[in-house]
């Protein structure tokens, strides 16, 4: 076993400990998927299935069985065969015995034994946990295992008499993050950071959206990342104001905004960035005042990340902080509101800003596990604990509209940084891609 296993091991004893003593746990990682023609999208394996083996081969299985009595908890992979002719055209692959002793499973078998082996592997076992619903492929080959297995009731042998969801335990183990997958995002975030940099040096007027993702690309895989976490986001001018841009095929202009969305997944972790900086390298008076406002609502976010606080009130702060420079900008109108709190309850910022100010981010860059606690019949927002890892991204997206202050037309922007919930408040991992008008400005003066 390699070191690099520890982890994958560690993950694997926790879910078993969860498990009811002699149960079986299957989980399968993702298929290839076909592009067109004879070409693949590029390869990316499921989350959960890294998670436990940290495995990224497709064509392969986990099983996992819970210990029982005397019996210690075993994990087995199945996975494909060396094959030595495939090996010429597509690479290296690791076959069972050689998985077996990298990523540390007691057992390995090639793939096309999974039915054979199932069906022991199953026999007398208690219960089943598995991801219904997660692979049709798999759903269909589970019950084909249950139906042979209760085909040998005659001879004594019991099918499984429960079967329990499986992601559920995972998505709560997932949401804390432990030290190896604090280094992964910290590092994730530390190249996206670059790439923000990157990406600010180069734009001037006249370059494409497309040149300034480009940059980013450039900067993400020169520093190992393997791919983009999500497709990157250049928005210039109105397109900011559209929240999923990305066709990035506009030339930027002297006078506007360009808002990045860009972040690059590291080792299977994504990292999640937006920065809004000018095409020229100076803020106009309104694009400051709106930035300034965008940046004082992310700090208030920041100090509501707290362990034991709610996750909930970070976008609460951010809201409260906007709605109240709405009014001050005269985007809202003071006549109707008198308070920040008056606009919020009449649900006017929504104007202004529309989406939420985060999102759990991990192996998936919108990361898996409930925001609610629905332990709660009320199912209140959940408590914040130290080791979980969010987005925390406040902005404000202006379209033209009677009554709006022409000034800030299609002005959009937003600021997002990724944070771990640290013991008593929260670590900022993405810090290094500038931020201040200040820092942004100086560095686009460099050019
Ligand atoms: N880039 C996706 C998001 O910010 O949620
Ligand atoms: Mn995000
Ligand atoms: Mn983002």
């Amino acid at each position: 076993m390699t070191a690099a296993a520890a982890p994958y091991i560690e993950r694997r004893a926790r879910l078993a400990a969860c498990m009811q003593p002699g149960s079986v746990a299957v989980l399968a990682t993702a298929p290839e998927v076909l592009r067109n023609g004879d070409s693949d999208y590029p390869y990316r394996h499921d989350s959960y299935f890294y998670y436990l083996s940290g495995f990224t081969e497709p064509e392969a299985v986990l099983v996992l069985v819970a210990a029982s009595g005397e019996l210690p908890a075993r994990s087995v992979l199945f996975c494909r065969e060396k094959n030595l002719e495939r090996e010429i055209w597509d690479g290296y692959r690791y076959g069972p015995e050689a998985a077996r002793l990298a990523f540390g499973f007691d057992e390995a078998f090639p793939i096309g034994e999974l039915d054979a082996q199932m069906g022991k592997l199953l026999a007398n076992a208690p219960a089943l946990y598995y991801a219904l619903g997660h692979s049709a492929a798999l759903d269909a080959q589970v019950s084909g295992w249950l139906k042979a297995v209760r085909a040998q009731g005659r001879s004594g042998i019991a099918a499984p008499g429960t079967t329990h969801h499986l992601l559920g335990i995972l998505d709560d183990m997932r949401l804390l993050k432990d030290a190896d997958e604090q280094a992964i995002m910290g590092r994730a975030a530390s190249i996206a950071a670059a790439a923000h940099a990157r990406a600010m040096r180069f734009t001037r007027p006249g370059v494409f959206e497309y040149e300034i993702e480009a940059e980013l690309l450039h900067e993400f895989r020169r520093n190992g990342a393997q791919f983009p976490a999500y497709t990157p986001i250049v928005a210039s001018g109105a397109n900011a104001c559209v929240l999923h841009y990305n066709q990035n095929n506009r030339q930027c202009r002297e006078g506007e905004l360009v808002l990045v969305d860009a972040g690059c997944e590291l080792d299977g972790y994504a990292s999640d960035i937006t920065r809004t900086w000018p095409v020229s390298g100076r803020f106009s008076t309104p694009q400051k005042l709106l930035y300034e406002l965008v940046l004082q609502a992310q700090q208030a976010a920041f100090a509501a990340i707290v362990p034991g606080r709610p996750y909930s009130g970070m976008h609460e702060a951010a809201v409260q902080v906007l709605a109240s420079g709405m009014l001050d900008l005269g985007l809202l109108d003071r006549q109707k509101y008198a308070s920040a709190e008056d606009a919020i309850a009449d649900k006017a910022h929504l104007q202004f800003y529309m989406h939420g100010t985060g999102h759990w981010l991990g192996m998936d860059v919108h990361d898996v596990g409930p925001y609610r606690d629905l332990s709660v019949a009320e199912r209140p927002s959940r408590a914040l604990l130290a080791g979980m890892a969010l987005t925390v991204e406040p902005g404000i997206y202006v379209r033209p509209g009677e009554g709006v202050p022409e000034q800030f037309w299609n002005i959009g922007i937003r600021i997002e940084d990724d944070v771990i919930v640290t013991a008593d408040g929260c670590r900022i991992l993405s810090g290094d891609a500038p931020k201040s008008v200040v820092e942004i400005e100086a560095l686009m003066e460099e050019r």
